[in-house]
C-alpha cells in the first residue's frame, strides 16, 4: 500500500470558541500504488480536510497515516517538506500560483529545492512540454493575473506534475474549466496513472472526472464509504 489512513477523526474548533465540530468521523482507506481513485461529496463535506491530512499538510485530531510505510506524525519538518516536494503533488482548489513569477517560473519551482535533475535545462524542457500539454505554450510568460481561471489551473496542474510524484492529490482540479479542457486534464492525469503509474486521488464534482478513476467514494456526513 502506497497510503493507509486507520481511524482518521477531524475536529474544528468552532469560531466562536465555544465547542468544535467534528468532520471526518473514524475514516479509515487503503491506496495501492499506482491505483486512482475519486473522492466525491457535497460541499462543506470534508474533502480538502481529507486531502490535506493525506498530504500531511494538516494534523488529524486522532488516528494515524502511513504513506509509504511512514507515519508523517513521526518525521520532522525537513523530512516532511522534502517528502511534499518530491514524492507528492497537490493541486489546490485555489491554485497559490506566486503572483511575482511568470507562467514557467511558477511551475519550475517545485524542482528549485531538491530537483532530481540539477540540470536547469531539462528541468525547464520538461516544464515546456507539460504546458504544451496543457495547451499553455502561447502562455510561458505571462504572470499569474493576466491568466483566465481555467489557465491559472492548468498551470497549477503542470506543477504538480513537474517532480514525478508518486502520489498526485488534485482538489477539484477541473473545478473552473469547460468540458473540453476539463476531459483533456482527466486525459492527462490518466495518461500519467497508466504510463508512469502515479497514484491519484482526485477529488471532484464532475461525473466525467470520477468515471475515469479505478473507484469512487463517497464522502458524506464525516463517513467515507463506496
Ligand atoms: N480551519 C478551519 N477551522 C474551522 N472549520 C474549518 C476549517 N477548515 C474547514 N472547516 C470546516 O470544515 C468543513 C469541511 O471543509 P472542507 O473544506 O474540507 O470541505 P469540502 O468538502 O472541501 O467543501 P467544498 O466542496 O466546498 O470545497 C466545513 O464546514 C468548514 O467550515
Ligand atoms: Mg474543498
Amino acid at each position: 500500500m502506497l497510503l493507509e489512513l486507520n481511524h482518521i477523526e477531524k475536529k474544528y474548533p468552532l469560531p466562536s470558541g465555544k465547542g468544535e465540530i467534528c468532520v471526518l468521523k473514524d475514516i479509515s482507506l487503503k491506496v495501492a500504488r499506482g491505483e486512482a481513485i475519486a473522492v466525491v461529496g457535497p460541499s462543506g463535506s470534508g474533502k480538502s480536510t481529507l486531502l490535506n491530512i493525506i498530504g500531511s499538510l494538516d494534523k488529524p485530531t486522532s488516528g494515524s497515516v502511513s504513506f509509504a510505510g511512514k507515519n508523517p506524525a513521526d518525521l520532522n519538518d525537513a523530512e516532511l517538506s522534502k517528502i511534499r516536494n518530491l514524492e507528492i503533488g497537490f493541486i489546490f482548489q485555489l491554485h497559490h500560483l506566486l503572483p511575482q513569477c511568470t507562467v514557467l517560473e511558477n511551475v519550475l519551482i517545485p524542482t528549485i529545492p531538491f530537483g532530481p535533475k540539477k540540470d536547469e535545462g531539462d528541468a525547464k524542457a520538461a516544464a515546456v512540454k507539460l504546458l504544451q500539454k496543457v495547451g499553455l505554450e502561447s502562455h510561458l510568460d505571462y504572470f499569474p493575473a493576466q491568466l483566465s481561471g481555467g489557465e491559472l489551473q492548468r498551470t497549477a496542474v503542470v506543477r504538480a506534475l513537474i517532480n514525478k510524484p508518486k502520489l498526485i492529490l488534485a482538489d477539484e482540479p477541473t473545478g473552473s474549466l469547460d468540458r473540453e479542457s476539463s476531459e483533456n486534464l482527466g486525459r492527462l492525469l490518466v495518461e500519467l496513472n497508466k504510463v508512469e503509474g502515479t497514484t491519484l486521488i482526485v477529488v471532484t464534482h464532475s461525473s466525467e472526472i470520477a468515471r475515469l478513476m479505478d473507484k469512487t467514494y463517497k464522502l458524506r456526513n464525516g463517513k467515507l464509504r463506496t
